[in-house]
């Protein structure tokens, strides 16, 4: 489908519109993102339009989310290709703010989900998810009622958006959406391009490690650390990969339960130079 898109770069823009849509009795699906767009948001896309009336995406590289020392600067932005990409995704409405537009004034309120929010991510971001909280938060709030598609590849960021929505009683239905992964393995990502040659063919060792420790929990496997070891030792094949961490931890609460049991998750962060990849991967023990 390549109809029409209306794209809005105000608040109260986009507000009017949705209510137009809500009046006629339209169901509204969100996307939310920070551009430079891949099959992984396109699949979100996907998922978005084929279950509600009207799809929205937005494009906003949030300032709020990046530490000082991080690529908010650097973050790669290429509207016109996005804006085709949404097109081609059958998405109505775009919703693309400027940084004055989402914060006119320096924010006092900001939006910490406890707990989910300070481990693994949470340790090497510790400003991370309250930021991603708050940005959220906003756009839930602009958007309004409505279904919401988040990818796995950012799984605690999809536990953090999940409680944020519950606690707060938002009018959010959150989705969570599988992994969309290059050929090799590698999860795609909008950093991926910051990959020298010689580090992109290493990268799907993250997956490697991980199908090593899905492999080890089936196989009855519930001592996290010895989990944690398979995957930092297939890791350690790349000599240009730098674990930030590995875990195998509860699916729910992304604490480690000795021994594991039930949903377990194992998730890595690994460098790459100066390029920081994430995946993560689902099981039971003993599957
Ligand atoms: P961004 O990194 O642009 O990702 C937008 C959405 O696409 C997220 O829900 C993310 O999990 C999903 N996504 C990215 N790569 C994916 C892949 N390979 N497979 C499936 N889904 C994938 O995540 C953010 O932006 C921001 O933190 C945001 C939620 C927009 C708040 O600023």
């Amino acid at each position: 489908m390549t109809g029409e898109i209306v794209v809005h770069s105000t608040i109260e823009g986009i507000r009017h519109r949705l209510a137009d849509d809500r009046a006629r009795g339209s169901s509204v699906g969100f996307v939310p993102t920070m551009g430079f767009l891949h099959a992984g948001h396109r699949s979100l896309m996907a998922r978005a339009r084929s279950e509600n009336d009207v799809v929205v995406t937005s494009i906003f590289v949030n300032p709020l989310q990046f530490a000082p020392v991080e690529d908010l600067a650097d973050y790669p932005r290429d509207l016109k290709r996005d804006t085709r990409l949404c097109v081609e995704a059958g998405v109505d409405v775009l919703f693309v703010p400027s940084v004055e537009e989402m914060y006119p004034d320096p924010v006092a309120t900001s939006v910490t989900v406890a707990e989910l929010s300070e481990v693994l991510e949470g340790t090497s971001r510790p400003t991370h998810f309250a930021g991603v909280a708050t940005v959220v938060a906003k756009l839930f709030s602009i958007i309004g009622p409505c279904s919401a598609y988040f990818g796995e590849k950012d799984y605690q960021q999809l536990l953090v958006i999940r409680r944020l929505a519950a606690d707060l009683s938002m009018p959010i239905r959150v989705v969570g959406c599988e992994i969309v992964r290059e050929a090799d393995g590698l999860a795609m990502s909008s950093r991926n391009i910051y990959l020298s040659a010689d580090d992109r063919a290493d990268a799907p060792v993250l997956r490697r490690a991980l199908d090593a420790g899905v492999a080890s929990v089936e196989a009855g496997g519930s001592d996290p650390t010895e989990v944690e070891a398979v995957m930092a030792g297939v890791i350690a094949e790349s000599e240009r990969a730098v674990i930030d961490y590995v875990a195998a931890v509860s699916a729910t609460t992304l604490t480690t339960e000795r021994p594991l049991a039930g949903d377990v998750r194992l998730l890595v962060a690994v460098r790459f130079d100066s390029t920081r990849l994430i995946d993560n991967a689902g099981c039971r023990v003993g599957a």
